[in-house]
Formats: structure tokens, sequence, C-alpha cells
């Protein structure tokens, strides 16, 4: 194996083709767990090997060329660094969210999260029809974050466009120049950590509450504070992760349930069914498909391979958790596995702080909409995907219903 199919599944996997169902490519990368690419990057498909290497300090998550791009203007993100820089950041703003110095706050949230989602459905068209991406899985999440950083919800239908554009960055294209995409993501940074920081200059006047404000002054904690830019930089991901992913994962789940009408009865009758179906979301459906470029820092023996130093290699989550290595019929969507152990949020030192938040989201968003559509429909299957091969779910999802229950 690893001949010229190997060679080119990659290629074949980031084109917008393979968006609706990549999992057919993913099983036939998985014939080499390691496979170098044409390009001489290496992607690794293999749930056991992408977890070694989700936990090897000798994998760097720092990028020489984003770092060009951004021109020195704007430090890379904790998602960008290495330590003990990124344990310092990462501490810092993990503080705000949760145990053991918040830790109520994800909990504290779920009457509001309902209160948001069920003036969204409220809203859902006379007529029967709803595109849930527009309607639901999108202002949902946006809501939610911004609330929570601050952000004033007259502002948030700016965050659309800015997202998008971050998202477009982020995705190797074959044949491109990674320069020109890498430098769009830049200047979209460098926008949004401005309007940012026009934010926090009020919020320091008096009226700003919320973690953007909180972050500024934390001067108590250990090697706190945050400087200005750190606390811009670190804003501008919670604001991008804190959407794009929830969004995806909400649109991916209501379509899972769409094509299964036995599970999404199921839910209807057992809410209580919700954490294990969400888990078993992140393992069927990952809103992340791949970490795409870690840098080897040494040469690293793995599955019979040496990726040698200074090579880019690609971690396929949503590969690794399709493999039949690890789980048992990988391609049914069962929340009733035993042991649903998924590589969704990432794993070892950037393993993602904002899970609690996103599962909470994700179980009230559907556990509602399965409560109050009735008579549900799809009425586009496939629907039309966005183009990101990364952070991949549907641009729309055309819905029908019978009618909105109160
Ligand atoms: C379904 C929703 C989400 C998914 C699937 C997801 C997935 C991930 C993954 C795979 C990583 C690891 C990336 C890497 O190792 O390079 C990550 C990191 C991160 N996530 Fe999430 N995420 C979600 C929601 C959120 C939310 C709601 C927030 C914040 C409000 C958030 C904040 C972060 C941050 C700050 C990091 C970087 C951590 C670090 O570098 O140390 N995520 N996420």
């Amino acid at each position: 194996m690893g001949g010229m199919n190997g060679e080119t599944l990659m290629r074949r996997i980031l084109d917008h083709g393979s968006r609706a169902d990549p999992y057919p490519l993913y099983a036939e990368l998985r014939g080499t767990p390691v496979c170098r690419q044409e390009d001489g990057s290496y992607a690794v498909s293999t749930y056991h090997e992408v977890l070694a290497l989700l936990h090897d300090p000798r994998l760097t998550s720092t990028n020489a060329e984003q770092e060009a791009a951004d021109g020195g203007k704007l430090p890379p993100s904790i998602l960008g660094m290495d330590p003990p820089e990124h344990d310092r950041v990462r501490s810092l703003l993990m503080r705000q969210f949760g145990p053991p110095h918040t830790p109520s706050l994800v909990k504290d949230m779920r009457g509001d999260l309902e209160t948001t989602v069920n003036k969204l459905i409220d809203a859902f068209p006379e007529g029967g029809e709803a595109d849930l991406v527009d309607a639901f899985a999108y202002p949902f999440p946006v809501t939610v974050i911004c609330r929570l950083l601050g952000v004033p919800p007259e502002d948030e239908p700016r965050f659309r466009g800015w997202a998008d554009k971050l998202v477009a960055s982020i995705d190797p294209r074959p044949g491109e120049d990674p320069a020109v995409r890498l430098r769009q993501g830049a200047e979209t940074r460098q926008e949004l950590a401005l309007y940012l920081n026009d934010l926090v200059e009020k919020g320091a006047g008096g009226s700003g509450d919320g973690m953007l404000f909180r972050l500024a002054g934390d001067h108590d904690a250990e090697g706190g504070p945050l400087s200005r830019l750190e606390l811009l930089v670190a804003s501008v991901l919670l604001l991008i992760a804190g959407h794009e992913t929830t969004v995806n994962l909400i649109t991916n789940g209501a379509l899972t349930l769409l094509r299964r009408p036995e599970q999404w009865e199921r839910l209807r009758r057992e809410p209580e069914i919700a954490p294990r179906l969400i888990e078993e979301l992140l393992r069927f459906e990952p809103p992340v498909q791949m970490i795409p470029r870690r840098g080897a820092l040494a040469d690293i023996e793995i599955g019979d391979v040496t990726i040698p130093a200074g090579s880019t290699v690609a971690l396929v989550l949503a590969s690794g958790n399709r493999d039949p290595k690890r789980f048992a019929d990988p391609d049914t969507f069962d929340p009733d596995r035993p042991d649903i152990e998924h590589l969704g949020f990432g794993s070892g030192i950037h393993v993602c702080f904002g899970a609690p938040l996103a599962r909470l989201e994700a179980q009230v968003a559907l556990t509602e909409l399965v409560r109050r559509l009735d008579g549900p429909r799809l009425l586009q299957d496939p629907p039309p995907y966005r183009s990101s091969a990364v952070l991949r779910g549907p641009r729309h999802l055309p819905v029908g219903f019978d009618r909105v229950l109160v």
C-alpha cells in the first residue's frame, strides 16, 4: 500500500466534491496509517497513531508560515504555541472557563441556553420549512459566545463575515500558494482584534462585563495578567472556536437524526440520552475533521514509517474515529456504544477546553429541536456543504415539518 493511490488521497479528501461523505476515503487512507503525500507531508489516519502523535512533544504546533503572514502584528494564539508559553496563556484562559476558579460557569448557563434556543424555534417560518443552519444552528452558538465574552448583541451579525474569512484561511488547497491564503487570514484576525480592542477600551471605562473584561483585569492570577495583545489574540480564538465548530456539531446532529427517524424519536422520548448521543455524534461526524498541520521537530518512528524531521503532519481525527481497530462497527451511529472515547476534541496539551460548553449547547439544541418540531423531513440529502474540509459541515440544512409545538 501507500503507492500512488495513498499519495493522492488527501487531495481527493480536500476536494469539495468529497465533502458530503469523506468517510470511504478515510477508510482507504487507513490502509497506510502514516501515509506520505505527494507534497512530502504525512497524513495520519488510524486511531492509536493519531492519539500517540497528539501526545508527542516532538510535534510542534507552531507554524512559521502563519507567523510570517502575520508579519509580527499579532502573535500566534495558544493553538499555535508550544510549552512553556502555551501553558501559561492556556491556564490564564482556563481560569475563566471552569474548575477550579469558575466551577459553575457552564452548568449555570443551561436555563439561558434553553431560552435562547426556544426563541429561535419560536421564530421558525410559518409554512413548515426552515433552513436549520441560518435559523437555528448558526445564530445559537454565536449568541452564546458573544454573550459570554461580553460582545454587544447588535454586533453579532458582523462576526459571520469575519468567521467565514478566517475559516477559509485555514484550509490547505492542493496546488495553491499558502502565503496568499495565510495573509488573508492574518488581515481578518487583525480586523477582529482591532474591533475587540475598541470594546476592551470602552469596557475599561466601566460599562463592560463578560469574560473579555475579566481577562483584561485578571491581575492576581499566577503568570498573569495577559498582555493586551495576548488578550486580543485569545479572544479572537475564543470567538471563532466558539462559533464555527459548535454550529457544525448541531447541524451534523440534526442531519444524523433526520436520516434516522428512529433515533430522532428516541431522543424525543428519552431526552436523558442526549449526553451519550452527542458523544457518539462527536465520534461519528466530528466538526473538526483534522488537525491539518503539525511539524516534526525530530525523526519520528510511527506505524512502520519514519516521519523525517521538518515534515508537516496532518492528524485526521475523523478517520481515527472510524477506525475498526478501535471501534466495533465504526460506520454505525450508535449512542449505546459502551466506550465512546473519540478524538473529536483532540487530546493532549491542546485538548479543547470549550468542550463542556459545546456539549451542553448541542444537548440543549437537539433536545429542544426534537421536542418541538413535529413531522420533520429532510428536504435535501445530502445538503450543500461549506467549503472547509477541516471544519466540515452543511452550509444549509433545509427541512420541512408539519408544525412547531409549544
Ligand atoms: C463542537 C464544538 C467544538 C469542537 C469539535 C472543538 C474541537 C477542538 C479541537 C479538536 C481542538 C484541538 C486543536 C489542536 O489540537 O490543534 C480544540 C482546541 C480549542 N478549542 Fe475547541 N472545539 C469546540 C468548541 C469550542 C468552544 C465552544 C470553545 C470556546 C468557547 C473552544 C475553544 C477552544 C480553544 C481555546 C482551543 C485551543 C486549546 C489549546 O490550544 O490549548 N472550542 N477544539
